[in-house]
């Protein structure tokens, strides 16, 4: 399969060396450990932390798997970390990492997802993304990717603005998802979000429909994280200087925030050509293209600015 595939372009060395600007002020922030950001959800004995801190591991075994989330949540913004998910045989098990509303009102939440399927020894893991408004998911893209994400740490990033939602891997936009002009039910833009991740066994339908156990004489399996960046409007710290009802001003285009001006709100050349080599290359599953599930296709995929 690798072998099939086009060189891949120069990654878009502008796009790097913007987001290095831009994202200054979060890589700079004086290292805070990874607990200032987070607190564990579950079984805080399966989390791990490395001495300095700056790395968790999280761990899966036939018990149970965990999963962290951020302390604040978020109403637009740039949200990356890098990751390195479990090797050794992890067909089954997923790790997912992705941004959710508030869970108390999950049947209405937005949400972003990343999430990782694991696969047996040598055979590719798969990423799956989607976007859900008010409850309403179905958008499934996926992908496989062009390095083994268990080998080392890679970063997965969403930019998020009124404008686009962009999924990134190593700084590629891997997907695009435009608001359009009208008013309309596909783009999450009500709703700040938390955070999340987590590792668990999904051995039900992750491994083409269940078709693959995980195999627990494997176990734990275990996907490290560090390098948390969220470049983005906090939603607490704002709430503080106003009404918790209103949105909080930084997630107004008030020309503060580089995630939310112009150039942030559409790819630029160089992102448009790798999202297209991406589309050519690397797209295992677009729902926009599922004529079963969507005899015509939803309103979103016609705004897309790439094609393969
Ligand atoms: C879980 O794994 C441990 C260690 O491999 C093993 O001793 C135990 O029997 C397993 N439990 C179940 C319920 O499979
Ligand atoms: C695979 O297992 C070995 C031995 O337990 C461990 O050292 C290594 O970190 C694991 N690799 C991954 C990618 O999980
Ligand atoms: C795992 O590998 C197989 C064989 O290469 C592939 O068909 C499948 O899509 C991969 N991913 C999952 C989640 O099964």
């Amino acid at each position: 399969m690798m072998g099939s595939r086009d060189q891949r372009p120069l990654v878009t060395t502008v796009m790097i060396v913007a987001a290095a600007v831009f994202c200054f002020r979060g890589a700079s922030a004086a290292d805070p450990s990874f607990g200032d950001n987070f607190e564990i959800t579950g079984a805080e004995d399966h989390v791990k932390t490395s001495a300095d801190g700056q790395t968790w591991f999280l761990y899966l075994d036939n018990k149970t798997g965990v999963g962290f989330q951020t302390k604040e949540k978020y109403l637009f913004g740039w949200f990356s970390m890098n990751l390195k998910l479990a090797g050794n045989d992890s067909a089954g098990v997923v790790t997912a990492y992705y941004m959710c509303s508030d869970v108390d009102a999950a049947p209405e939440r937005d949400e972003l997802d990343f999430e990782f399927l694991g696969n047996r020894t040598g055979e590719p893991y798969i990423i799956q993304t989607n976007v859900y408004r008010s409850g309403v998911g179905g958008r499934e893209m996926r992908h496989s990717l062009w390095f083994d994400p268990t080998a080392d740490f890679h970063s997965y990033s969403i930019l998020w603005n009124p404008k686009q939602i962009v999924f990134f891997v190593d700084k590629v936009p891997i997907r695009e998802y435009r608001n359009s002009d009208k008013p309309n039910k596909f783009f999450p833009i009500m709703k700040p979000m938390y955070v999340f991740s987590s590792i668990w066994n999904a051995d039900d339908w992750a491994t083409r429909g269940g078709l693959e156990k995980t195999d627990w004489t494997k176990a734990p399996f275990i996907s490290s994280y560090r390098d948390f960046t969220a470049d983005a409007c906090s939603w607490g710290t704002a709430a503080a200087a106003s009404p918790a009802t209103s949105p909080p001003s930084c997630a107004a285009a008030t020309g503060n925030s580089w995630w939310d001006q112009p150039p942030a709100w559409a790819l630029d050349d160089a992102q448009r050509e790798d999202s297209a080599w991406v589309a050519r290359n690397l797209v295992i599953y677009d729902y926009c293209d599922d004529r079963v599930r969507y005899p015509s296709p939803s309103e979103e995929c016609a705004l897309r600015t790439t094609s393969s």
